[in-house]
């Protein structure tokens, strides 16, 4: 719910015009509530000239003025994306506290579809071996494959994939070929797909703009879905969708170039 203070506001009629909601009003010459239904969307917020209005239950202390400096160069975010290269080995070094934070941030301030705030993430750095055995358990478990999911492309080749993992388990210094002994685990949990993708996505962008180096790790997402008692370690629900897995790190290895991609299908009406 949001709070206007009348003794600020001008009337100016902003907020009423830019309320998706429609739950506000003028009234004897300043804004109102309506108080039907408020998505706590904070736009009222944001474009107020007086900075009259408060959300409830929302701390203040993170909002930040708009600086038109605050826009990203296009050409230099364009590149960042065609020079972003999925990365398998990392360096011993952690992910800085700060770094983490921003990473995190990303996501939290990502749009969510009728601004449910709804994703959740857990956060893995101290218990990677445990979490990654658990995982590895778990792609074991469903590596049989029915005559159905053969038909999956790909899936014959993921599963041969999740054998040697398990096998691996066993043999001291053989490969990591689920986390690339990458510092920092982040599952990205949500009953809403779009919503944890985008919050992934975004934080895809702040993990290449620090420097650092990730793998979206389908393979750790479908293993969270597919244990229990890897759920109950990472202390989510048993219900919770996990939707992405971001396997973060500061890279072993530098790409020299970008990498073209096939023709994309776009129709123009
Ligand atoms: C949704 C998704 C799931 C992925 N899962 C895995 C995975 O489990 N293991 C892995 O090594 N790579 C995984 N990848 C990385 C892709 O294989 C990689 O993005 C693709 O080969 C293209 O390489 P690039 O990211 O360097 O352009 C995944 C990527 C996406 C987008």
């Amino acid at each position: 719910m949001i709070t206007i203070n009348r003794e600020l506001c001008i009337g100016c009629g902003l907020c009423v015009n830019d309320c998706f909601a429609n739950d506000i009003e003028l009234s004897d010459g300043t804004a109102r509530p309506k108080g039907r239904f408020c998505m706590e969307c904070g736009h009222c917020l944001a474009i107020c000239p007086q900075n009259a209005i408060t959300l409830e239950g929302f701390p203040s202390s993170d909002i930040i003025d708009v600086d038109d400096d605050d826009r990203a160069d296009p050409d230099k975010l364009l590149r960042l994306m065609k020079t972003r290269r999925t990365v398998r080995s990392f360096t011993d070094e952690k992910v800085s506290s700060q770094d983490l934070q921003k990473i995190l941030d990303m996501g939290v301030y990502s749009p969510k579809g009728g601004n449910i705030q709804n994703v959740s993430y857990v956060v893995i750095e101290e218990n990677l071996s445990h979490v990654r055995k658990l995982a590895i358990e778990s792609l074991y478990r469903i590596s049989d494959l029915s005559e159905e999911q053969k038909k999956i492309p790909n899936m014959i080749r993921y599963a041969e994939k999740w054998k040697k993992m398990y096998e691996n388990l066993n043999i001291p210094g053989a490969p990591d070929l689920l986390f690339f002994d990458a510092p920092l685990v982040i599952v990205v949990f949500s009953p809403s797909n779009i919503n944890a993708c985008i919050a992934a996505a975004h934080m895809e962008s702040m993990v290449y703009a620090l420097g650092l180096g990730m793998v979206y790790s389908g393979f750790t997402t479908r293993a969270v879905n597919a244990s229990l008692a890897l759920k109950e370690f990472l202390a989510v629900e048993e219900s919770a969708a996990a939707q992405a897995s971001l396997i973060i790190g500061h890279p072993a290895v530098r790409y020299q170039r970008s990498v073209p991609k096939k023709k994309p299908k776009i129709t123009y009406r």
